[in-house]
């Protein structure tokens, strides 16, 4: 390990512990470790929240990563640092996510996206919504695939991102992110814009329900 490196995570141990938030959220620990190699940062700065594997974690609001293409993970993350995403003050699982990644540079971000787009096993999260998959497949077939894709795998060209193998708690809050105008507002959010406008389509959080049923039975790109 280089010097440096250990000199960060041991700058990382000193004052991540003085955090008093119960999650693991320090700017210091994400000012601690930029510039180290891609996986260095995913395993001092990111596991804590989204597991060991990427697999998420529900009671931090951490979603899984393992279905995300590296053109959406960069994005995302640049998102965060720039204040485009998590900086609307209603969105408390946004900004921890924003503070826990301010200090990536671009460097950082295009490893980051590329170790995990390629490196994460793929997970297949356990489901926790009921709805009417057979009733959500035709709200999804007309209002969803044609940017998400006819088996949610999403769509670079378009901006959207897989839905397919993500956990379903999280499409729920993502979903309603946009529609309660957390998400999607920013003048820069070109993609996330598309996705506010088209939000409203669904009549109500029932239909939001079914489609998320059927995207539970895709099965994910990586299994
Ligand atoms: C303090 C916990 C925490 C840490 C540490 C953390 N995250 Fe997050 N992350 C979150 C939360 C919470 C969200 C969900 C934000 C939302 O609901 O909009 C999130 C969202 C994301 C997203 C967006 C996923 C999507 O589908 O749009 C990406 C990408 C991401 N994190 C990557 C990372 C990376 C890479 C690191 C380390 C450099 C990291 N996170 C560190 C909590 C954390
Ligand atoms: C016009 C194209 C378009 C349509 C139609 C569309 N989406 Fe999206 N969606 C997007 C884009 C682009 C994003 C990424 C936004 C961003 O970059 O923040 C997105 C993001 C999302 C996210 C957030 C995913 C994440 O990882 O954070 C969810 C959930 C979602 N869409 C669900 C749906 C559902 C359900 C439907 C159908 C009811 C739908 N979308 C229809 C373009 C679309």
């Amino acid at each position: 390990m280089r010097v440096a490196t250990l000199l960060a995570l041991l700058g990382c141990l000193l004052s991540c512990g003085e955090a008093n938030s119960p999650a693991p959220t320090t700017a210091a620990m994400s000012a601690s470790l930029a510039g180290a190699p891609a996986e260095t940062i995913w395993r001092g700065q990111c596991v804590a929240c989204h597991g060991s594997s990427g697999e998420g974690n529900r009671a931090l609001e951490a979603p899984a990563l393992t279905q995300l293409s590296s053109a959406y993970l960069s994005r995302q993350l640049t998102h965060f640092v720039s204040g485009v995403r998590g900086a609307h003050p209603d969105d408390a699982a946004g900004k921890r996510m924003a503070l826990s990644v301010a200090s990536l540079t671009p460097e950082d971000i295009a490893g980051l996206a590329t170790f995990l787009s390629t490196e994460l096993p793929g997970t297949r999260p356990t489901t926790s919504l009921k709805g009417d998959a057979a009733r959500g497949e035709d709200y999804y077939t007309n209002l969803c695939s044609a940017c998400h894709g006819g088996n949610a795998l999403g769509n670079d060209l378009l901006g959207a991102p897989a839905l397919a193998g993500v956990s379903d708690w999280y499409l729920l809050s993502a979903y309603q992110g946009f529609l309660d105008g957390l998400r999607g507002q920013h003048p820069d959010d070109t993609y996330g814009a598309q996705m506010a406008r088209l939000a409203p389509a669904l009549p109500n959080s029932d239909h939001l329900r079914d489609v998320i049923a059927f995207i539970n039975t895709l099965p994910p790109q990586r299994p």
